[in-house]
């Protein structure tokens, strides 16, 4: 539908005159006037935007961010579920966008400068990295709307944070900045404001440069972390160890490490 209204932009990202990063695509939430609020229609067209990079072998990277200085997404579109019934939000099946987003396999890096709050922090919780802007904030303020996080933040905060600190910040609504959440668990590392995108994206670009199908088997490993029992989880990070020892990739990367020379991938 062409006149939709474009809510997100993806662009291939450059890094300085040397022109676009190799295999890295920026994805930007396009509502800066309502501070990146994620509509359903927004929420879809994100999906569609990431699904089919996760298509694209030219991609193995993705940076996610918010578009202005002052939010990464101030959460789920509240004027669009006020009025909402419990049968309005079921038909809707808004988490099927967010489930979607949970199965790209390619890794998505968040860049998150001021506001990640509701699905704004679980959107970027459901990235593989946060990089923060040190005026970052994260919450889940969904408490004081009379409702509680629907889109992961129960389960996903307490992954990351310990369920001692994500109950006070769920049940009262509270913030917390970029360095708490650094010493939190909660995200990558944290930068200077104006230099976030650009921290995000030479991250990315590090992961890009390495090994595709190993980066998607240790990404896939790590998430399996959070479902499995230790067991379960050893056994497919060994199944997916001994997969790699089918790939170009690991010939090579063995080779070139005996013979004393970078190696050169062919994703195979
Ligand atoms: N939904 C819809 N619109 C939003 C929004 C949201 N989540 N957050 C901000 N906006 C809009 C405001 O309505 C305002 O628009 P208007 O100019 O048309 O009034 C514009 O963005 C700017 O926001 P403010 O004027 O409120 O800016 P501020 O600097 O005074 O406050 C803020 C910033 C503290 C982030 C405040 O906007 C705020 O509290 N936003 C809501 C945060 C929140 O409760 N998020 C959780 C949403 S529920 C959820 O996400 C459910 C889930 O788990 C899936």
């Amino acid at each position: 539908m062409t006149n939709e209204p474009r809510l997100i932009r993806v662009e291939s990202p450059a890094i300085g005159p040397d022109g676009a990063l190799d295999g890295v695509a920026l994805v930007v939430l396009d509502r800066p006037e309502v501070l990146n609020a994620l509509s359903s229609a927004l929420m879809e067209q994100l999906a569609e935007a990431l699904e089919g990079l996760d298509q694209d072998p030219g991609c193995r990277c993705i940076v996610l961010t918010g578009a202005g200085e002052r939010a990464f997404a101030a959460g789920s579109d509240i004027k669009e579920m006020a009025g909402a019934t419990p049968g309005d939000i079921a038909l809707r099946d808004s988490f099927a966008r967010w489930e979607r987003i949970g199965r790209v396999r390619t890794p998505i890096v968040a860049a998150v400068r001021g506001y990640a709050l509701g699905g704004g922090c679980e959107l970027a919780m459901t990235a593989d990295m946060i990089v923060a802007a040190e005026d970052a904030l994260f919450g889940q303020p969904e408490i004081a709307l009379g409702v509680i996080p629907g889109a992961g933040g129960t389960q996903r905060l307490t992954r990351a944070i310990g369920k001692a600190r994500a109950m006070e910040m769920i049940l009262t609504g509270r913030r917390m900045d970029a360095r708490e959440a650094e010493a939190a668990g909660l995200v990558t590392k944290v930068v200077p404001a104006e230099e976030t995108l650009g921290a995000a994206l030479e991250l990315a670009s590090r992961v890009a440069a390495m090994p595709p199908l190993a980066v998607l088997a240790a990404k896939e490993a790590i998430l399996r972390a959070f479902e499995l029992p230790l067991s379960g989880g050893l056994e497919l990070e060994r199944r997916n160890f001994y997969l790699l020892f089918a790939s170009n990739d690991q010939k090579e990367g063995m080779a070139a490490f005996v013979e004393k020379r970078p190696p050169a991938w062919t994703g195979r």
